[in-house]
């Protein structure tokens, strides 16, 4: 647990960067259903779903908590050989106070930890303010790349997302 201290105007205020357990889902779940960009599904999504990620990835999934509450929240992964990171939100009454950085940085710390060099990550092309923040992250946008992919469980409920 990482206690980030951020200057927001004249007030100083206290952040902690912690992993996300499967005890965060409810209030982690409503973030992404509330966050424009992030496209929340009934089946990655659902609590089954969000428990087998964190099973998989129990060091690389972090929360944003201040006053007990939490801010912001992201999925980092890997395969064994690349880093992924999705579902990164901040409640919009926290954006531009460098919470979304600090998630992503601990994120990429610890995938770096985990032997990770190279993580990736998908944004809709029309997200201008994710857009915006990735390039400030330093993730370079692709233009030599078709990403493709298949359903290859087909759940209605299941069709309803980016990546
Ligand atoms: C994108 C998001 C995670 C950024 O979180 P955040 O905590 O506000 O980000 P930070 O405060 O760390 O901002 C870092 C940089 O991102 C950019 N940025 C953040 N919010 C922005 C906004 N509303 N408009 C334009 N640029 C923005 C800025 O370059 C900013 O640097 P600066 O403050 O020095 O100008 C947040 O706005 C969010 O949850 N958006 C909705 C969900 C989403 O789009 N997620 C990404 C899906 S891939």
């Amino acid at each position: 647990m990482a206690a980030v201290t951020m200057k927001k105007c004249f007030e100083v205020m206290i952040m902690t960067i912690r992993n996300m357990s499967l005890n965060d889902y409810d209030e982690v779940y409503a973030l992404w259903a509330a966050a424009p960009g992030v496209g929340v599904n009934d089946f990655d999504d659902s609590v089954k779903g969000i428990a087998k990620y964190l099973a998989r990835n129990p060091r690389t999934c972090f929360v944003a908590e201040k006053d007990g509450k939490i801010v912001g929240a992201v999925l980092g992964g890997h395969d064994g050989r690349r880093g992924t990171i999705c579902h990164l939100a901040v409640a919009e009454s926290h954006n531009k106070q460098g919470i979304g950085t600090a998630l992503v940085d601990a994120a990429l710390a610890a995938l770096q930890n985990e032997g990770i060099r190279k993580v990736w990550l998908v944004v809709m092309a029309d997200n201008a303010q994710g857009n915006t923040f990735w390039e400030k992250q330093g993730f370079e946008k692709r233009d030599d790349i078709y990403y493709r992919n298949k359903v290859i469980i087909e759940e209605q409920y299941a069709k309803n997302s980016c990546c």
